[in-house]
């Protein structure tokens, strides 16, 4: 059912220091940062050969990452998220398989405009885990 590493995210305090790092620290493929309301958060995408790292960093009062910075100050990774074919039946199977799907377990549209769901991170080894549709 699991497919691919679709990207791994990290929160970050600042978000023009860790697009610069990787940039030229590391040599990487580095996006122009994209404010996303709707998640409240602000997203620089960067492309390595394999997979994808996105950066996040709060945007608007009830960010979801505001939390997550308040106990990671330096950052940290905020989760990872693999690819599936079907969202619904990926679900349903996780579900069976006594996984909890964050919020009311219907499928948002995330950050790519496709089909997302996240899993409970303490069900998922303490990581907090999206599944998207590809
Ligand atoms: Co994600």
């Amino acid at each position: 059912m699991i497919g691919r590493l679709n990207h791994v995210a990290i929160a970050v305090p600042d978000l023009d220091a860790a697009s610069e790092q990787y940039r030229n620290a590391l040599g990487a493929k580095v996006g122009a940062p994209q404010d996303e309301p709707d998640h409240g958060v602000t997203v620089v995408f960067i492309e390595l050969p394999n997979t994808k790292i996105e950066l996040l960093h709060p945007l608007g009062e009830n960010s979801p990452i505001q939390g997550f910075l308040d106990k990671n100050p330096a950052g940290g990774i905020h989760h990872v998220c693999y690819e599936v074919e079907d969202i619904i039946a990926a679900r349903d199977h996780l579900q069976a398989s006594g996984l909890r799907v964050l919020g009311d377990g219907e499928p948002r549209i995330g950050a790519h405009g496709k089909p997302v769901i996240f899993l409970h991170p303490k069900d998922m080894n303490g990581t907090l885990t999206e599944l998207e549709q590809v």
